[in-house]
C-alpha cells in the first residue's frame, strides 16, 4: 500500500487527505495545529461554480474566461479549464459530505455576486463558507480514520524535506510533544500549508501561515512562482489582533463603497466603472480606494436589518462584536489589507513540484490565479487541487529504495542543539516583528524600484544577523529554526516584484505603470547555494 504524507489541515490538506484514502492509500496528515485553527475557517463569502441552476447566460467558459482575466492571463488555460469545469461536481461532493450550502425556497443552492465575474455564480453557505466546509471535511477524515486509512498527527512542525538527486523521500518535523525532530518517510509527499501571512504580520489571514515552508522547500531547490503578486481586499476593519475581513459578500448584496466630501458620499467606484464598480476585481477596487486619499466606507444599511440577518449574518455579528457598528444603520469603516498569495510553490498542472514525489496544493501553490485572484475561486482551487494531486499521487511510482537518513537526522538534531546553546542577541520575535513592517512599509498595493531595493537591503540585514540569534525558551523552538528560510522567501518576494517591471494585477508598480506583453509570463524563481535566478516562463514549463 502506498504511503501519502500530507502537510497540513485545512481545507486542501483535508481534501486531499480524503481522495487519497478514498483511492486506498495510506495518509499521514501531519500539522502543526488542529484544522479548527487552519486558516480556511476564516474564508468567509463563498466557492464559485456555474451550476445548473445559474444565469442561463452563464457558462463555465465564461467562469474560465472571467478566472483567465482576473489573473491578468498568465495563468495557464488548461489549468484554469480544469478548475472551473470542476466546479459543480466540487459542489455536489462537499454536499455530500454534509457541507450546509444556503438554498433558495425550492431547495436549490443560492448564488451570489462576487468581484470581477460577469454572472452570480458563488455558492455560500451565508458568509461562514470555509467554516461549514472544514466542519464537513473533518467529519470525514475522522470517519476514515476510524478505518485506519487516515492517521493523524498533531503538534508536528516543518522541519525540512529528505530530498536527495531530485526526488523527495520524506519529511524532517520538529515534534512539539517530545521536543525532538522526528523523520516520517512517504512514497508522496503533499504540501497544503497556506499562504505567507506572517511576514507582512496583520493580515486578514492567520499568522500561523508563515511561509516558512515555501521558504525552507525553496532552500531545498524546489521552484517557487509569482511571488509578487500579493492580494489586498478592498474591505478589512481594523481590530487589535489582525484586520478583519469584511466579505465581498457585502459588495455581492449590494453594498456600495464611498467617501465624504463637503458633506456629500461620493460613489468614486460607480463614478470609475458604472452600477458594478463596486464589484471589479480585487487589485482595481484596492488600488482605486489608495488612490482617492480618503477614509472609505461601505454602505450596505439600506438592505434592512432582516435582508442582513439572512444574507450576511456574520458580517453583521463581526461588525457589532469587534467594532460595536450596526451596519443595518451605519457604514463601515474599511480599508484594503493583504488578503491572499497568488504566489507560491511552482507546480505543474498535476500538482506536481520539480522535485519528484513532492506535490504542492492550497495557498501554498502557485497555479490558477495569475496576478490577482478572483473572490470564490481560492476555496475551489483548494478542493479541485487536492483531487488533481490525489490522482496524481495515486499514479507515481512507489518508493523502493532503501535511503539511510542517519546523517540529515542527526544534523537536523544538532543545529537545534546548536541554537538554544546560548545567549540570545536579537530576539527571535524582534526580527519577525521587524521582517512584518519591512513587508509591509516596501510591498504595499504600490511599489516602486526605490521601496522594493530598500526592503530587499533590510530583508539582507536581518539574514546576515540570524546566525547570531539564540533563544533560550523551548517553546521558541520553532520560531529559531524557521526564521531563515522565512526571511529568505521574503526576499524572494520583494527580488520577484523587483524583477517585474510592469503592472500588472496585483502588482503595479509607479515606476512602470503599464502592462506590458514581453512580461506576460509567470515569474520563476529559483535557488542555488544563497544565489536566486529569476526567469519568466515563457515557455510555459508548468503548463503540462
Ligand atoms: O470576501 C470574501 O468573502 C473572500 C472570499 C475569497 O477570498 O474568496
Amino acid at each position: 500500500m502506498k504511503t501519502v504524507l500530507v502537510i497540513g489541515s485545512g481545507i486542501a490538506g483535508l481534501s486531499c487527505a480524503i481522495e487519497c484514502a478514498m483511492r486506498e492509500m495510506k495518509v499521514i496528515l501531519v500539522s502543526p495545529f488542529p484544522s479548527e485553527r487552519a486558516q480556511s475557517v476564516l474564508a468567509a463569502g463563498g466557492i464559485n461554480a456555474v451550476m445548473s441552476n445559474c444565469d442561463p447566460g452563464d457558462s463555465i467558459d465564461s467562469h474560465i474566461e472571467d478566472t483567465l482575466k482576473g489573473g491578468r492571463f498568465i495563468a495557464g488555460r488548461n489549468a484554469v479549464k480544469g478548475l472551473c469545469e470542476d466546479a459543480p461536481a466540487v459542489i455536489d461532493w462537499l454536499k455530500n459530505l454534509g457541507t450546509v450550502f444556503t438554498t433558495e425556497a425550492g431547495g436549490n443552492i443560492s448564488h451570489r455576486a462576487f468581484g470581477g465575474q460577469s454572472y452570480k455564480r458563488t455558492c455560500y453557505c451565508g458568509s461562514s463558507t470555509g467554516k461549514q466546509i472544514v466542519t464537513a471535511l473533518v467529519m470525514e477524515a475522522r470517519r476514515l480514520e476510524g478505518k485506519g486509512l487516515i492517521k493523524r498527527r498533531l503538534w508536528m512542525d516543518f522541519h525540512s524535506a529528505l530530498i536527495k538527486d531530485g526526488v523527495c523521500y520524506g519529511v524532517l518535523f520538529y515534534n512539539e510533544a517530545a521536543g525532538d525532530i522526528e523523520a516520517i518517510m512517504a512514497d508522496s509527499v503533499v504540501v497544503a500549508t497556506g499562504g505567507q501571512n506572517a511576514l507582512f504580520g496583520k493580515t486578514t489571514g492567520s499568522t500561523l501561515c508563515d511561509g516558512y515552508v515555501q521558504g525552507k522547500l525553496f532552500m531545498q531547490g524546489v521552484e517557487l512562482k509569482n511571488l509578487e503578486f500579493i492580494q489586498y481586499h478592498p474591505t478589512t476593519i481594523e481590530t487589535s489582533q489582525k484586520r478583519m475581513l469584511v466579505s465581498e459578500a457585502v459588495r455581492g448584496e449590494g453594498g456600495r463603497l464611498y467617501y465624504e466630501e463637503n458633506g456629500k458620499r461620493i460613489y468614486f467606484m460607480e463614478d470609475m466603472f458604472g452600477e458594478r464598480g463596486n464589484l471589479m476585481p480585487r487589485d482595481v477596487v484596492s488600488r482605486c480606494m489608495a488612490g482617492t486619499g480618503r477614509d472609505i466606507f461601505l454602505d450596505i444599511s439600506f438592505l434592512g436589518k432582516e435582508k442582513i440577518l439572512k444574507k450576511i449574518p456574520e458580517v453583521y455579528e463581526l461588525c457589532m462584536k469587534y467594532r460595536g457598528i450596526d451596519i443595518s444603520k451605519e457604514s463601515i469603516p474599511v480599508a484594503p489589507s493583504i488578503h491572499f498569495f497568488m504566489g507560491g510553490i511552482a507546480v505543474n498542472n498535476s500538482h506536481e513540484t520539480n522535485i519528484k514525489n513532492l506535490y504542492a496544493i492550497g495557498e501554498c501553490a502557485s497555479i490558477y490565479h495569475g496576478a490577482n485572484r478572483l473572490g470564490g475561486n481560492s476555496i475551489l482551487a483548494a478542493i479541485h487541487g487536492a483531487k488533481v494531486a490525489a490522482d496524481a499521487v495515486a499514479y507515481a511510482w512507489e518508493i523502493s529504495e532503501e535511503s539511510d537518513w542517519e546523517t540529515e537526522i542527526a544534523k537536523a538534531k544538532n543545529e537545534l542543539a546548536d541554537l538554544k546553546s546560548s545567549e540570545s542577541l536579537f530576539p527571535v520575535m524582534y526580527i519577525r516583528d521587524m521582517l512584518a513592517e519591512t513587508m509591509s512599509a516596501n510591498l504595499g498595493i504600490v511599489r516602486d524600484e526605490g521601496n522594493l531595493k530598500k526592503g530587499i537591503e533590510d530583508v539582507a540585514y536581518y539574514l546576515s544577523v540570524v546566525d547570531r540569534i539564540r533563544y533560550d525558551r523551548s517553546e521558541l523552538t520553532y520560531y529559531g529554526y524557521s526564521l531563515t528560510g522565512i526571511l529568505t522567501l521574503a526576499k524572494a518576494v520583494l527580488t520577484c516584484a523587483l524583477f517585474r517591471k510592469e503592472s500588472r494585477g496585483a502588482h503595479y508598480r509607479s515606476d512602470y505603470p503599464e502592462e506590458e506583453d514581453s512580461f506576460l509570463a509567470a515569474t520563476v524563481i529559483s535557488y542555488d547555494n544563497g544565489r536566486f535566478k529569476t526567469e519568466l516562463d515563457k515557455e510555459g514549463k508548468y503548463e503540462s
